[in-house]
């Protein structure tokens, strides 16, 4: 569906040095998260996601927050009041990007330099790392309006944190700054706010000079093995790795040339000749 009124600038990406830099852009909103704000980041993650001049994706908010979480009007109210099919397609748009962003094809970084609230904390596990400023302030407020912290951010937590403090968190709503996130590993590490980017763009610089293929192999290995058996998961990571090391394997192109082109075979009848 086309949505003709949509602002394209609530969401906007630079690319500069191998880094692409996302940005949630409604700062006067504090970066609330609309369906149109996250219709448009599905889209630029689309666009960009294979070109070949960046290889790190930093997501940012501009102004003063990171992002207050879903826009309890435009997200929540506006689009209940059209209905479930209008409430299950908002929910598409936005767990459809942040799902995109857990299996991107480039590391990302969360630059979490203010507000970081409630269903913020589904991008905010999406991306592979996450740096804070030290004045950021994260919580998850749902408690404070009367809802469960839904949109996957209760698993967020318990994926993340400690059982208590996962349980304190979610049920007190209080603020904790971006020092004591880092303490309960929600995020990596915390660093004064004027250091921010310049610790997030020398983070990027490290995987910058990694091997892309293997920095993808390996980000969705952790991300996968995490709910597997130990057999299970020496299994997958024998054949992660061994798909990693055939990543140039022509074959499949041989055999659609063979039929597509050469007509020498049919593969509905046979295999194609190596
Ligand atoms: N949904 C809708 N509008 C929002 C949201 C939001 N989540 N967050 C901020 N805004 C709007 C405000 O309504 C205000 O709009 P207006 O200028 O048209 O009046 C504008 O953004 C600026 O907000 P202020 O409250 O004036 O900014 P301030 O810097 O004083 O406070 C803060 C920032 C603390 C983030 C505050 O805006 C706030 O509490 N926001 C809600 C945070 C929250 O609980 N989010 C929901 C989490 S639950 C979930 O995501 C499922």
């Amino acid at each position: 569906t086309k949505f003709p009124d949509d602002d394209p600038s609530v969401a906007t990406c630079k690319i500069e040095n191998g880094i692409a830099w996302l940005s949630f852009n409604r700062p006067d909103k504090r970066n609330c998260m609309s369906p149109n704000l996250n219709r448009r980041m599905g889209e630029i993650l689309d666009e960009i996601e294979f070109r070949d001049d960046f290889g790190v994706l930093v997501l940012k908010g501009e102004g003063t927050a990171w992002s207050a979480g879903m826009d309890l009007k435009e997200y929540f109210r506006d689009t209940e009041a059209k209905g479930l099919g209008a409430t299950r397609a908002a929910q598409r748009e936005s767990y459809g990007w942040w799902r995109r962003l857990r299996w991107y094809q480039k590391p990302t970084i969360a630059m979490v330099n203010g507000w970081c609230f409630g269903g913020g904390y589904g991008p905010l596990y999406a991306c592979d790392l996450a740096i804070a400023a030290d004045e950021a302030q994260f919580a998850l407020s749902e408690i404070n309006w009367g809802i469960l912290p839904g949109g996957g951010a209760t698993k967020v937590v318990v994926d993340l944190l400690s059982m208590r403090d996962a349980m304190y968190h979610a049920l007190t709503g209080e603020l904790i700054g971006g020092k004591k996130a880092a303490e309960w590993r929600l995020v990596n590490e915390s660093v004064p706010l004027d250091q921010l980017e310049t610790r997030v763009t020398e983070l990027a610089n490290v995987l910058l000079k990694k091997n892309p293929v293997a920095l993808k192999a390996t980000k969705d290995a952790i991300r996968r093995v995490r709910d597997m058996t130990y057999d299970n998961a020496e299994d997958y990571l024998v054949r992660a790795q061994e798909a990693a090391n055939s990543y140039d394997n022509h074959g499949r192109k041989e055999g659609i040339k063979q039929f597509i082109d050469e007509k020498s075979y049919k593969p509905g009848l046979g295999a194609y000749d190596k």
